[in-house]
């Protein structure tokens, strides 16, 4: 039997054909670390899709055990970590000055960042919706993609995994599970004839409000939410503080993104097709709560009361 090559650091790793994978266009020196920053970011990018992925199978498979749960708590933590870490590589593309930029900008029209499939993967997988998404012109924003990452796109995430349902769609199911739910004394006691719960209580005023998930996963983030402390529901609380977390690391990524380029460019066009967007004033209109994948848990705290106020369970879990 032929013997196996052994293994080195750049065999294992492949840094040789890594490092054979920027190629600069022009003769600006700068344009090496634009590359070296994007590639990082798409890398990075990488590792959040297989992380979030898993965590999305994690859930799908509704057997929410401490084991799983604690596997999801790690993944998403690490997501956050690395999304909080990206945002750090715009402020080295910021040593860049914009007048260095310039010297080879104009080389770079037909390609943008806009068209990261990676990106528009993450943004998909999290739960954006597209048709809650800017629009450009009354462009789809696929159609600035290419035509092969379009169709990718469109049937992303895979029908086949997790019934393509996108992390939001797991964790909604997974919410409106909670044990308690149906403890109609709980709720009665909690309400105390407040107003301002209806919209969790009441199916018709539910209706009228525009939220992302089912009332029903509503009152399971909020159950969650109230009782934090107890044993059983502190690892679901870890859990909806991440994917807040995740949105908030997100919208920095947003803020500082659009900073960086208004730096950059001014006013200037994008690059993206034919006809790049309006670059800056685009950027700043994508900075919205559409793209908040998980609105609806930060709008729970609305409804906290002080710790006295909250009544016993008295669910058969004995939560
Ligand atoms: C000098 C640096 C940069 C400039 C001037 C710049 C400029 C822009 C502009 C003008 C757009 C709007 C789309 C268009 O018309 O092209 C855009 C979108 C975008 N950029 Fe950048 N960018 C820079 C660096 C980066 C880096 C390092 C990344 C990391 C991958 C990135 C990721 C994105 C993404 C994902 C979008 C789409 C955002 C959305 O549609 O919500 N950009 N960029």
């Amino acid at each position: 039997m032929a013997e196996k090559p052994k293994l080195t650091y750049d065999s294992y790793l492949k840094i040789t054909p890594l490092l054979e994978c920027q190629e600069p266009i022009s003769e600006a020196h700068d344009e090496h670390l634009f590359i070296i920053v994007h590639q990082a970011f798409e890398l990075w990018f990488k590792q959040v899709l297989h992380d979030v992925d898993s965590v999305r199978m994690l859930f799908y498979d509704k057997d929410w055990d401490n084991i799983r749960l604690h596997k999801a708590i790690n993944r998403l933590q690490r997501v956050v970590l690395v999304l909080k870490l990206v945002v750090e590589h715009f402020h080295i593309l910021e040593t860049m000055p914009p007048l260095n930029f310039v010297d080879f900008r104009d080389e770079l029209t037909g390609g943008s960042e806009f068209q990261s499939l990676q990106f528009r993967k993450i943004e998909k997988l999290l739960g954006i919706k597209d048709d809650k998404r800017e629009k450009y012109e009354d462009q789809d924003y696929q159609d600035k993609m290419d035509p092969n990452d379009k169709e990718i796109l469109l049937k992303y995430p895979n029908k086949d995994a997790a019934d393509g349902r996108t992390l939001r769609g797991v964790v909604e199911i997974w919410l409106a599970s909670t044990p308690g739910i149906d403890d109609s004394k709980f709720w009665g006691k909690y309400r105390q004839n407040k107003e301002e719960l209806d919209p969790l209580l009441d199916e018709s005023k539910y209706k009228t409000g525009s939220w992302q998930m089912s009332q029903r996963s509503l009152q399971g983030a909020l159950l969650i939410m109230l009782h934090q402390d107890k044993p059983e529901f502190q690892m679901p609380y870890q859990i909806i503080t991440l994917l807040m977390d995740i949105d908030v690391a997100l919208m920095k990524w947003r803020s500082t993104h659009i900073h960086m380029v208004h730096r950059m460019i001014g006013q200037k066009q994008g690059t993206g097709g034919t006809k790049g967007t309006s670059g800056y004033d685009y950027l700043r209109a994508t900075y919205n709560d559409n793209y908040k994948v998980f609105r609806d848990l930060f709008n729970m705290a609305t409804y906290l009361r002080p710790r006295e106020e909250i009544p016993k369970m008295t669910d058969p879990t004995g939560c």
